[in-house]
């Protein structure tokens, strides 16, 4: 017996950063946005825990406990007196680069497939904070469609999209550490006053009426120049992007994979063969939006 769930990356339309908090973490009013490129998590008994991956990116999937798939099934069992005997095999389709949560999405889809596999029937909300135990961007992963996060971006508010965005992805070389990323951001902004993150009123109403033209006017994110300060490289994508008749680009999350919102499907594809050709990026993928959150298949 086995149970597989599919559970997808996402893009931050908006992240506004405040200031560090005592506990190391920042306030944000993260916008995120689920897009269809999916990872398939499947977990089945086995003597003891197990983690493998397939996928073009698999060589770089960390096998050991450090993988949040991993992390979630011994949560779960923890929480249950169980012993996490379950082999976890991810086929990874969501590319290998900071800023599209494709841990985050392997983590919520362990979390929902061993609740399965065990029987255990967790209630939606003890899900959720499990998976905000395991990553300020997990219990997004499981929610999908577009939620407003606050907090460390765990509390989520689901909000309305009213139609299909079509993107473009362009996948670096390399990774960029988050906390590096935030550490660079307050280097960045020391001194300076930083206001409470606040969702854009723009945004949302662009996301809710479906208006590419209005979301790619309003696309923001704080972290985007700490980003780009620690990799100057990323400007050369955005501008190639841009240069391919993208209707916006941004740095998704803290990077270092940029994210392009083109006009249509057509568009998409001619902007990702314009940024693959362009070598400012390892490669790029299209995916439209909005996705469902983490589903037994
Ligand atoms: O929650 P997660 O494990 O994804 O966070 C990784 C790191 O990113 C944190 O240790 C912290 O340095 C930074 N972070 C932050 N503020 C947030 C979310 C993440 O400073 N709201």
């Amino acid at each position: 017996m086995s149970v597989t769930v599919r559970a997808p990356a996402k893009v931050n339309v908006q992240l506004a950063v405040g200031a560090a908090r005592p506990d190391g973490f920042h306030d944000l009013a993260n916008v995120f946005l689920a897009v269809a490129l999916y990872d398939e998590v499947t977990v089945a008994p086995a003597a003891e825990l197990k983690v493998t991956c397939s996928g073009p990116d698999a060589g770089q999937v960390p096998l050991d406990r450090t993988n949040l798939a991993a992390r979630a099934a011994e949560l779960l069992a923890a929480r249950h007196g169980l012993e996490p005997a379950v082999h976890i095999h991810i086929d990874k389709d969501i590319p290998v680069a900071g800023g599209m949560a494709g841990g985050s999405a392997d983590g919520a889809g362990a979390l929902l497939a061993c609740d399965a596999l065990w029987g255990l029937a967790t209630p939606r909300e003890e899900l959720l904070s499990l998976c905000a135990e395991l990553g300020s961007d997990v219990p997004f992963s499981l929610v999908g469609g577009a939620a407003l996060g606050t907090g460390r971006g765990e509390q989520l508010t689901e909000l309305p999209v009213g139609g299909d965005f079509h993107w473009v992805f362009a996948v670096a070389d390399g990774g960029l550490s988050t906390p590096a990323v935030y550490a660079q951001f307050d280097r960045l902004a020391a001194g300076a006053d930083i206001p409470a993150p606040q969702p854009s009123p723009a945004l949302l109403d662009a996301l809710r009426t479906g208006d590419a033209r209005a979301l790619a006017e309003t696309l923001s994110n704080d972290l985007q120049h700490a980003a780009l300060s620690l990799r100057p490289a990323l400007s050369e994508t955005l501008s190639a992007g841009l240069a391919a008749g993208a209707l916006a680009g941004l740095v998704s999350g803290s990077g270092p994979t940029t994210a392009f919102l083109a006009e249509d499907p057509t568009a998409a594809e001619a902007i990702a063969r314009a940024l693959i050709s362009s070598g400012t990026c390892r490669t790029a993928r299209t995916a439209s939006s909005p996705a469902a959150g983490a589903t037994v298949r």
